[in-house]
């Protein structure tokens, strides 16, 4: 079985420009053998904002309502995962990190890699969210894909869109993913002889 590769769509307000690179990342990542692709879209997991009583690092699998266990359950099956984040005032979306706040042991010891869009690709997101992520004991991975206003623009403006659009990354895709592959087995068999 190949490893299974979430990826989390980070934003969920209308007309989000998330949909054009989950679609990209679909056309490219779908179908091949070396991985399973599932796509964790927030809008799909409406949680309130966060209201446990016990951080869920003492309180692991402990969920306060079905909401919760059902967006943890998710999480809990996959190996590695691919955040797609935009910026909002220098910084990653509220709705990405209140999600990821109501869980903890689901998310340990897996990679994650991050797409980014906005005036500087959402690097400053993606920054930010490699410092989050490692308090979930999670592995942050150094490649990842940026997308600039140039593309955004045009991907914007294209009626339908189409993943060509982002041709252009297509290589550091390539890299991120093979990178993210590498870590989702060394960290995979790990968990696996640690029981
Ligand atoms: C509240 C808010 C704050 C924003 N702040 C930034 C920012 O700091 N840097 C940036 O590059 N883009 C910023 N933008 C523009 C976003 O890059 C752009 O709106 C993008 O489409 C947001 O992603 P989404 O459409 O998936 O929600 C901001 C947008 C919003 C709604």
């Amino acid at each position: 079985m190949p490893p299974l590769v979430q990826v989390i769509v980070g934003t969920t307000r209308p007309g989000r420009f998330s949909e054009k690179p989950i679609a990209w990342l679909v056309d490219r990542l779908c179908g091949r053998d070396d991985l399973e692709l599932e796509i964790l879209d927030l809008r799909d997991h409406p949680l309130p904002m966060y209201e446990g009583t016990v951080p869920p690092a003492r309180s692991p699998r402990d969920y306060p309502n079905d909401a919760v266990a059902r967006f943890g359950q998710a999480i809990d099956r996959a190996d590695g995962f691919i955040i797609v984040t935009a910026e909002y005032n220098h910084g990653y979306p509220a709705s990405l990190k209140n999600a990821m706040d109501y869980l903890f042991a689901e998310f340990n010891r897996k990679p994650v890699a991050f797409v980014g869009y906005g005036n500087v690709g959402g690097a400053r997101a993606i920054e930010q969210l490699r410092q989050v992520v490692v308090e979930l004991e999670m592995a942050p991975l150094r490649h990842a894909v940026n997308i600039l206003p140039e593309l955004m623009i045009s991907a914007r403006s294209a009626e339908p869109f189409s993943p060509e659009l982002f041709a252009s990354l297509d290589q550091r895709l390539e890299t991120m993913v093979s990178d993210l592959l590498w870590w989702t087995a060394a960290l995979g068999a790990a968990r696996a002889s640690a029981g």
